[in-house]
């Protein structure tokens, strides 16, 4: 599928698509799980290239549930992908599969729709939460956490430098109900050299976004998981938008294909060490210039690919 339908163009614009397609391609003939459904951009690309590929998505936001195609090849749930566990050996679905796939991140639909509350440019109620799964919300957090919580979300979360300052004066400005306010509230905080490097919230939005959803932990869980639900050849590609992310994956990768576990130092390897998946990216693949040009906002994906080999 070289051209977005309209509905990806509405919901979101998958990124990668053709990187996607070839690095799944031994998964042609077999099943693929779309940890990441959103708008269904890249589940529609394999099934349009892979006549034989069966894919069930899953997606803890119900809006990306809403409009799924009918075709005998799909199945999409309502999950949280840390429960990965749950798809497999029911409805069809085996106990490994030949792909797993992870666009990480929110989508454009999740972005745009001013009462999900995500964006720091459009005025909205200061939600945030991907899915009702979410236990608090943005004005929850941001309301009821002190002080010094804010700041150590917006430090870990954000590596936002002013987290201190801006935990501070959202403190004593409190309480937020709108988007809109709570970015003035962070611009007024950061001195003013500071909000000419880009909007002044929306390191601390991303921080803020992913403590509601709790974002980290879940792809933690899944990295867990996931190595262990691809048969022999099966590949995993994960798609991430900010080291934080990338960091797990590279490093859930790593550990995976690690070699060898001897102590440094020792002559010869004793540990007899044989792993059991194989890092086919050496380096991260990034979008083509042509790619960020036409959608900006694949500008800060890296994909990473990997094949269990036993
Ligand atoms: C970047 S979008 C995916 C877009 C999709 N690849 C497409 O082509 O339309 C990320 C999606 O992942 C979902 N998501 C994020 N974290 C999730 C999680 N822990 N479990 C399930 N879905 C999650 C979001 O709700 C969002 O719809």
């Amino acid at each position: 599928m070289d051209q977005p339908t309209p509905r990806d163009q509405i919901y979101h614009t998958p990124v990668m698509v053709q990187e996607v397609l070839s690095w799944l391609e031994p998964a042609a003939l077999g099943w693929i799980v779309d940890c990441t459904y959103g708008g269904g951009g890249h589940s529609r690309a394999l099934l349009e290239r892979y006549p034989d590929v069966r894919v069930v998505g899953i997606d803890r936001d119900p809006d990306a549930i809403d409009e799924v195609p009918d075709d005998p090849r799909l199945m999409v749930t309502e999950a949280n992908f840390r429960n990965i566990g749950g798809i497999f050996g029911r409805g069809g679905v085996p106990d490994r599969v030949e792909g797993i796939l992870l666009d990480l991140g929110v989508s454009s639909h999740q972005l745009d729709t001013d009462v999900r509350g995500f964006s720091y440019h459009r005025s909205g109620p200061l939600d945030m939460r991907m899915g009702p799964d979410a236990d608090r919300s943005a004005a929850d957090l941001v309301n009821t956490a002190d002080e010094r919580e804010l700041a150590s979300i917006f430090k870990r979360y954000g590596e936002e430098h002013h987290a201190r300052r801006i935990a501070e004066a959202i403190v004593q400005q409190r309480p937020f109900h709108e988007t809109t306010d709570l970015a003035s509230c962070i611009a007024g905080a950061v001195p003013a050299a500071y909000r000419r490097g880009g909007h002044p919230a929306r390191k601390v939005f991303q921080a803020i976004r992913i403590a509601v959803n709790d974002e980290l932990a879940g792809l933690a869980t899944l990295m867990g998981a996931a190595f262990d639900r691809l048969a022999k050849g099966g590949r995993i590609v994960v798609m991430a938008y900010h080291s934080l992310e990338d960091r797990i994956v590279k490093r859930a990768f790593v550990d995976r294909a690690r070699t060898c576990v001897c102590p440094p130092g020792l002559p010869v390897c004793v540990c007899g060490a044989d792993p059991d998946f194989k890092i086919l990216t050496r380096k991260a693949v990034r979008p083509s210039a042509a790619e960020i040009e036409s959608n900006p906002r694949s500008r800060s994906a890296v994909l990473r690919c990997g094949e269990r080999i036993q």
